[in-house]
């Protein structure tokens, strides 16, 4: 659809940017704070631990100061499970309920909203130890969790992500390093979509709390939603695309407007004696829990070919955004329409207009983009980081979040990844992300100073101009 007149932006769009506990804040141990399953997995090799990352739990103040500065209306991070109960249930470490006390009231002071993600990959490692997610008590542990959370911070959030990225949890959870088998487990795809099942019910549960602990307050999912291409207009093509779109996107979401496995998922794990055991009362949660928005993460399409019963090859290159096989199913096609990243990932900013039009035809309700971006090697030279491709970028997915807003979607905000430079899930702090850059190597701490990209100022003149302005000097 051509616009012979775009829509502007809401006036109360929410424009911002993200970041998630455990891989900007640091101080892994330090105030009380137990372990969680990222700081205990096995580091990819070459890339940097996860104790200091860069360090936003000291100096939260500057970081938010400099937000502000961008002109930030809102800020998404996410809160530790482990920093405020360490064992992930029974004791509470004031320390660490203080921190986020503290990080909220600053962002509050500059009018700043805060988007606080309640679980973003980081297991504590004690209920790690107890099975994690694959432990029916799971559902219980982390809706006692929530709880905690809206008793502490409901007066002053209103804005709530339950689980982030909980398809990539089930899809690629080892890349991540999460998702944990038990020994000896026969039927890995059904004990996967138990452990997928917990989560579901645990997210539901948190929902359903919400609404009735927090009246005023609104809850969403943050999936990452990349609408899925046919690789040609064969029509086993098409159905390849309609499989993988099903069990990459519209089961999470499925379930979290409408509380309801979607069909195809459940006919696919049917068929492979994968079904996850799913209790009368789990039904009846699933169907209280309610989103009252989508967020969502986007970073690009994927493409994809029909498939036979292949053989899997061992130590295929995944991750979030490349790579994915199901035999029978689909596999990944390269697109040669799109462009890459200097780390592989297809740009397409259309895309991003395409997914968002697909997720509003099917569910009707705000989204907000809870990440988008692009991880570079940036360089610092003379105080300054001259990152023109990250704003070629975001102005390409915002003219087109712009085109998806014209076409009727309704968009609440817009937080790309990341507000600040920080470890990447599994390339290390080379892959940079942020509007700030911060001073460290993968295995050098230098000094941790930040300083603002090209990048930083475009944003602020975007954010100012309330999106009208996209121009790059
Ligand atoms: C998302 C995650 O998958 O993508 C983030 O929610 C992550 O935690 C981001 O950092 C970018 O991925 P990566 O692998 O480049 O860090």
């Amino acid at each position: 659809m051509y616009h012979t007149k775009t829509s502007s932006f809401p006036k109360d769009f929410l424009w911002g940017a993200s970041t998630s506990a455990y891989q900007v804040e640091g101080a892994s141990l330090l105030d009380g704070k137990g372990p969680s399953c990222q700081d205990v997995k096995q580091i990819p090799e070459g890339t940097s631990d996860l104790t200091v990352c860069v360090d936003h739990y000291h100096r939260y103040k500057e970081d938010i100061a400099l937000m502000a500065e961008m002109g930030f209306k809102a800020y998404r991070f996410s809160i530790s499970w482990s920093r405020i109960l360490p064992e992930g249930t029974g004791k509470v470490n004031q320390k660490g309920i203080d921190f986020y006390h503290n990080l909220i009231d600053t962002c509050l002071s500059y009018g700043i909203e805060p988007i606080v993600t309640m679980f973003h990959f980081d297991m504590p490692a004690a209920l790690d130890d107890r099975g994690s997610w694959s432990n029916r008590d799971s559902i219980t542990w982390f809706s006692d969790y929530a709880k905690l959370l809206f008793e502490t911070y409901g007066k002053k959030v209103k804005y709530w992500l339950t689980i982030n990225e909980q398809n990539m949890l089930t899809l690629v959870g080892p890349v991540i390093g999460t998702l944990r088998m038990p020994e000896n487990c026969k039927n890995i795809l059904k004990e996967t979509y138990q452990q997928n099942h917990h989560m579901l019910v645990a997210q539901a549960k948190a929902m359903a709390l919400c609404h009735e602990m927090l009246p005023e307050a609104k809850i969403g999912p943050a999936p990452n939603i990349s609408l899925v291409y046919a690789a040609s207009c064969k029509p086993e093509d098409v159905l390849a695309a309609q499989n993988f779109n099903a069990v990459r996107n519209w089961l999470y979401l499925d379930m979290a407007v409408y509380g309801e496995y979607n069909h195809q998922v459940w006919a696919w794990l049917k068929e492979h004696d994968a079904c996850p055991e799913v209790t009368d009362e789990d039904k009846q949660i699933l169907k209280q829990g309610r989103a009252d928005y989508i967020g969502f993460n986007y970073y690009n399409t994927a493409t994809v070919e029909s498939c036979g019963h292949i053989e899997l090859k061992e130590n295929q290159q995944v991750d979030q955004q490349s790579g994915l096989i199901e035999p029978g199913m689909y596999t990944h096609y390269r697109n040669p329409n799109l462009s890459k990243t200097q780390f592989g990932w297809e740009i397409d900013p259309i895309g991003f207009r395409a997914t968002i039009r697909e997720m509003y035809s099917r569910y009707r309700l705000p989204m907000l983009v809870t990440e988008n971006g692009l991880g570079a090697y940036d360089t610092l030279e003379d105080g300054k980081v001259h990152d023109t491709y990250r704003i070629q970028y975001l102005k390409d997915h915002i003219e087109q979040m712009q085109l998806a807003i014209s076409d009727g979607c309704e968009m609440l905000g817009y937080c790309p990844w990341s507000a600040i430079d920080l470890i990447s899930t599994h390339e290390g702090i080379v892959k940079r992300y942020g509007f700030i850059y911060v001073d460290r190597d993968e295995f050098d701490l230098k000094t941790l100073n930040r300083y603002r990209k090209d990048s930083f100022f475009w944003y602020q003149k975007v954010i100012k101009t309330n999106g009208d302005d996209l121009t790059i000097e």
